[in-house]
């Protein structure tokens, strides 16, 4: 057993999208900061967000409207009082983000705003017409580096937290050279985001593990909802492409949906036709995939000027040209893709968790604000909202008292492990086949039989980044199969074929799951 070196900071913040970011930001202003990603500040989810930022700018609009929209997309399954936060918080929000330096698309002198599926109003900023994640990321990771309050660790990877009683302390993390050291702050925030990679097709990049989910499981943090996942209904697929997102503000502009004989279909479906919330839109795609027997159908904003669909659609019409496919005059090949984890580590509404200590922002917390189903764009002003409350907490914490010394071993017998990408792939089969879009008792028990059957790596002592990466898939796959089993009813992102109807009687609660309670 080794005694590990310590190192100290006031605030621990591990992820590098908008909500480590924007954390670390807003908390530099008065502590000491240490950042941990594990791979560099431009690999995150949110690098990839397209469509925007949802929040009440224009006055046309009411928090009250806004309010209403995500308490209907989420299923009846929002907490009132974060969604209330939400909604009345995200302009101030928006706010610093423009103070930290983001330009937002601006026409005629005033912000520029879309809509989205599932939005009553015109509330959705954006910049460079559809690349807002990478404008977001480049103006805070440029202020990040220039802010001397803030240590990046890039390419460094959090192994667990650190935690005695209830307490969080810090974290135990591994350098890309394998030297591990105690990270030790007095509060330790989680913006690790999602778990996209559970999911043989998904729009998230590499990283998206779930790293954050497994690892406050595992220090007793209570994970909520891990059943709904958020399938977006329109990634790219064409052959030889990656799953590439087609933004749901493309059909906010007005893009139809065709099925591969050419028909517009979701009249079929729900009122809200291309624009009703993404759960419904995505169900509807795979039954007209089904029944025209394809692995795809179409968007098609043909319809719109050329002029028009490259101004506002410059990185998909780019995108979608490397694969010979012109937005301007085809109709796009689309299939719904794992998007968006609505579960996740639960909070308070300081993003506080039931850890002492220990804070969750972004994709990687359950503040009950996405219920059952996120109503899209509100992803990014959840994560500066909920940032800043949990900064504004930290700063009434008292420093650390007397803390634990760390041990950790590294000496591991020689055994014959099936190789990490194998053993990835063939997990990210089970959840398609088994947790997927459409899911029933039998199939999620046998996924769940053929995930426990890789359990033996909990009990081995891991040495690679792949190797935890791993473990935390698993422990995230069977949380998310384990609670699909449990709903029996069909509600946002979880769809069970055997219980097709929502269940308000029996079901209209959440699904909290605990370590120290004998769960998994
Ligand atoms: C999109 O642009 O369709 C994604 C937006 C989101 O997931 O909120």
């Amino acid at each position: 057993l080794n005694q590990l070196p310590v190192i100290d900071t006031d605030v621990i913040v591990i992820g590098a999208g908008i909500a480590g970011l924007f954390t670390a930001l807003r908390a530099s202003e008065t502590q000491s900061v240490v950042m941990v990603t594990k791979k560099s500040l431009l690999d995150s989810n949110t690098r990839y967000a397209q469509g925007g930022i949802a929040a009440v700018i224009s006055e046309d609009d009411s928090p009250e409207y806004h309010l209403q929209d995500t308490l209907m997309a989420g299923a009846g399954l929002c907490d009132h009082a974060a969604v209330d936060v939400l909604v009345h918080e995200g302009p101030l929000g928006v706010e610093h983000l423009i103070q930290m330096g983001t330009q937002f698309d601006i026409e005629n002198g005033t912000y520029a705003l879309t809509k989205e599926g599932a939005h009553s109003q015109r509330r959705i900023l954006h910049a460079n017409g559809d690349a807002t994640g990478y404008e977001i990321v480049r103006a805070l990771s440029e202020k990040a580096i220039a802010t001397p309050g803030i240590d990046v660790w890039d390419n460094h990877f959090v192994i667990d937290l650190v935690t005695d009683q209830g307490i969080c302390y810090g974290a135990l993390v591994q350098k890309n050279n394998g030297e591990r050291l105690f990270l030790r702050g007095k509060a330790t925030v989680l913006c690790s985001g999602g778990a996209g990679q559970l999911y043989r097709y998904t729009t998230n990049p590499e990283v998206a593990t779930g790293d954050g989910v497994a690892m406050a499981y595992r220090a007793g943090a209570n994970i909520r909802d891990m059943e709904f996942m958020q399938f977006h209904p329109t990634a790219l697929c064409y052959p030889g492409a990656p799953r590439f997102l087609i933004s749901e503000a493309v059909r906010g502009e007005g893009a139809y949906l065709r099925n591969i004989k050419g028909e517009r279909f979701m009249q079929n479906y729900h009122e809200q036709l291309e624009l009703a919330p993404r759960d419904i839109v995505a169900r509807a795609i795979v039954s007209e995939m089904e029944e025209t027997k394809s692995t795809f159908v179409y968007i098609d904003i043909t319809h719109q000027s050329e002029e028009f669909i490259k101004h506002r659609f410059p990185t998909i019409h780019k995108f979608c040209l490397d694969y010979g496919l012109d937005l301007t005059s085809d109709w796009i090949p689309v299939a719904p893709a794992m998007h968006y984890l609505m579960g996740g580590v639960q909070t308070d509404l300081n993003g506080e968790t039931n850890i002492t200590r220990l804070f969750a922002c972004g994709e990687v917390s359950s503040t009950g604000v996405h219920g059952a189903n996120r109503l899209a764009s509100n992803s990014l002003s959840e994560a500066v909202v909920f940032g800043k409350r949990i900064v504004d907490r930290i700063e009434a914490l008292s420093p650390l008292q007397d803390t634990p010394s760390v041990v950790y071993t590294t000496n591991r017998q020689p055994h014959a492990m099936q190789p990490f990408v194998e053993r990835r792939l063939k997990l990210q089969k089970v959840m398609v086949r088994y947790t997927g879009l459409k899911r029933n008792r039998a199939g999620l028990q046998r996924g769940l039989d053929e995930l426990n059957r890789q359990r033996a790596i909990f009990d081995t002592v891991l040495m690679e980044r792949e190797e935890f990466e791993f473990a935390n898939m698993l422990t995230c796959a069977l949380l998310a199969t384990t609670s699909a089993l449990y709903r029996e009813e069909s509600r946002g992102g979880h769809y069970r074929e055997d219980f097709p109807q929502r269940d308000d009687l029996r079901w209209c609660n959440h699904t909290i799951m605990n370590r120290e309670q004998g769960q998994l």
